[in-house]
């Protein structure tokens, strides 16, 4: 629904009250929702009293109650239900119809844009793409598309680890393995994990490899030209091997950083404001550290002056912040980096940065048990092809599969459907278990479901042969089914709202299922074929409404929405 019919209570309250009590219309209107009262063809839209009182101090509730009623407003009550109280605006239900399907799928935008900065997925190179990358990916995926669904201006980052101690193992691995360039670019994030993997194996049995993997990446760190070059030569292999990977989860980045930007001498300058600022302590050992919180200190220098992963998170923060001028930076990283993300934005509050409560961690819990069913394989790529193959047996096992089973790319939009969505509709920081079965299920909560659905309302489009009335006209929509879906869908704003505020994309998901089961019941009883014209196209209205906020909602999700399946 669009906000006119909040925003005309809210005058109505403010009208009201004394003059003394400082409230906007715009202010209340975010409390306002719609109600799910017992007469189901009644309209309601509630505002929580609690709220009202606590956080906006207006206590003569019973001037409220005396709003007159008029077209718009056909009563004020005060109702009680359990220990809730709320004041409930009953509305016409016309009005209401013919507002929400005019203005539910987009937003109104009433507030000036703001600069996000969104940071995500941020895998390591040479090492496996695993379950904290992912869930960073679709939930990094998420927050940006939300964000440019409102129209904030987004930039949507992805930070490579590249940089550290362990970098010189790979090093080591390359020369032991005896790959060039040519080799590494043919399938670079398998063969530097082999590397990976060889040199770790050697150093088990002879403890000089370790010293070699420092000398190695201490070259690097000092900037020593020539070896310089070939690593961005592997960097660039591997981000283009990521960029098709990203694709097929429809995930696409404005920016690749890596911490190589952030070493050694890049941050000297960095290095000195904290040095002024008091913040620095050289230890005995060589190391420098800084005082976080009280009493606890990390390092930010080590004793052989090489930067460490807090260090290059420092200067990419204030590196970000010149370059975005950001209103918010979320970095979206697993809970296991809290006391990190702690340290990062306590060490800039004291080197005075006017803007680090800009910064959030969007933190969010482990997936337990995810390894392709052939292994143990954690790479990306691996686990979206495996979810394809899955796919394409089910649908060759399902008799209402429309498309041709070799179209994989449906195949693949579904596999990455069910993955997406599995992982959205969890609260963010609780752990999961990673199940196949639960994740492709066909019946369930999945994102076959959302899928389906769209689907059936993309069909009964291009099939009835009609076209939906250009006008609402709410007369004609009179079944309870319609209006149990008018008011579903005027839902979708307020959950996109909600889903910001509390980074859930969970509560979104949650919508979307309930809103599907509106549609189903309203397809079986709202029949088109068959129906007077007049009643008929305003009836594929509502449809087409419906589909669009699906569609919004799946897209916002991350996921493309499919015509067939
Ligand atoms: N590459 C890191 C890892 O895999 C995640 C980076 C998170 N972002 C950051 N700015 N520290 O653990």
């Amino acid at each position: 629904m669009s906000s006119k019919l909040k925003l005309y209570i809210g005058r109505k309250i403010v009208d009201c009250l004394h003059k003394s009590t400082k409230i906007s219309p715009i202010q209340l209107q975010p409390l306002i929702h719609v109600g799910n009262p017992k007469e189901k063809s009644k309209i309601e839209l509630n505002l929580p009293l609690n709220i009202l009182e606590t956080s906006l101090g207006i206590t003569n509730v019973n001037e409220i109650l005396k709003i007159h009623p008029d077209d718009i407003i056909k009563s004020v009550q005060l109702v009680r239900d359990r220990a809730n109280r709320k004041l409930s605006f009953e509305i016409d239900r016309n009005i209401f119809i013919k507002d929400v399907i005019e203005n539910c799928s987009y937003p109104e935008i009433n507030f000036k844009p703001k600069n996000i900065v969104v940071e995500y997925s941020s895998p390591n190179i040479a090492k496996p793409f695993h379950y904290g990358h992912l869930r960073s990916t679709i939930i990094g995926g998420f927050l940006s598309n939300l964000n440019m669904f409102v129209k904030n201006n987004v930039t949507r980052l992805n930070y490579l680890g590249d940089w550290g101690t362990q970098f010189g193992f790979i090093q080591v691995g390359v020369q032991d393995l005896n790959y060039n360039l040519d080799h590494l670019k043919q399938d670079p994030i398998k063969l530097l994990y082999q590397c990976y993997v060889h040199a770790n194996k050697l150093a088990e049995t002879d403890a000089s490899v370790q010293d070699r993997a420092r000398s190695e990446f201490q070259k690097l760190e000092q900037g020593s030209e020539e070896e310089l070059v070939r690593w961005r030569q592997i960097l660039e292999f591997t981000k283009g091997e990521l960029v098709k990977t990203y694709a097929r989860l429809g995930i696409t980045f404005d920016e690749y950083n890596s911490e190589s930007m952030y070493s050694q001498k890049d941050i000297r300058n960095v290095i000195e404001i904290m040095r002024n600022k008091n913040i620095l302590k050289e230890q005995n050992d060589g190391r420098i550290v800084a005082e976080v919180g009280i009493d606890k200190v990390v390092t930010v220098i080590k004793s052989d002056g090489s930067t460490l992963y807090l260090s290059r998170d420092i200067a990419a923060a204030i590196d970000r912040y010149n370059k975005y001028k950001f209103d918010r930076m979320y970095y979206v990283v697993g809970n296991d980096q809290s006391d990190h993300f702690y340290a990062l934005k306590s060490i800039l509050h004291k080197m005075d940065m006017p803007w680090a409560d800009r910064l959030v961690h969007v933190k969010f819990g482990k997936i337990r048990g995810m390894s392709s069913r052939k292994g143990t394989s954690v790479f990306l790529k691996d686990i979206l092809d495996e979810c394809r193959e899955l796919v394409i047996k089910r649908q060759i096992e399902s008799p209402t599969t429309k498309v041709p089973i070799t179209d994989q790319e449906t195949s693949d939009v579904l596999g990455v459907s069910c993955v997406v969505i599995n992982d959205l509709k969890q609260r963010r920081q609780r752990d999961y278990e990673f199940d196949w079965d639960k994740v492709l299920q066909v019946k369930g909560d999945t994102g076959i479901k959302l899928q389906y659905t769209h689907c059936r309302l993309h069909s009964l489009e291009e099939n009835t042969g009609i076209l939906p009335a250009k006008q609402c006209d709410p007369a004609v929509l009179i079944e309870d089914e319609a209006t149990e879906l008018v008011k579903a869908l005027a839902k979708f704003q307020d959950i996109l709202y909600a889903s910001g505020e509390q980074l859930e994309a969970c509560l979104l998901v949650t919508y979307l299922f309930h809103l599907c089961n509106h549609i189903s019941k309203a397809l079986k009883l709202l029949r088109i074929k068959g129906t007077n014209p007049e009643v008929a196209s305003q009836r594929l209205l509502l449809f087409v409404t419906a589909r669009e906020v699906l569609k919004n909602g799946i897209s916002i999700l991350g996921v493309k929405p499919l015509k067939k399946m």
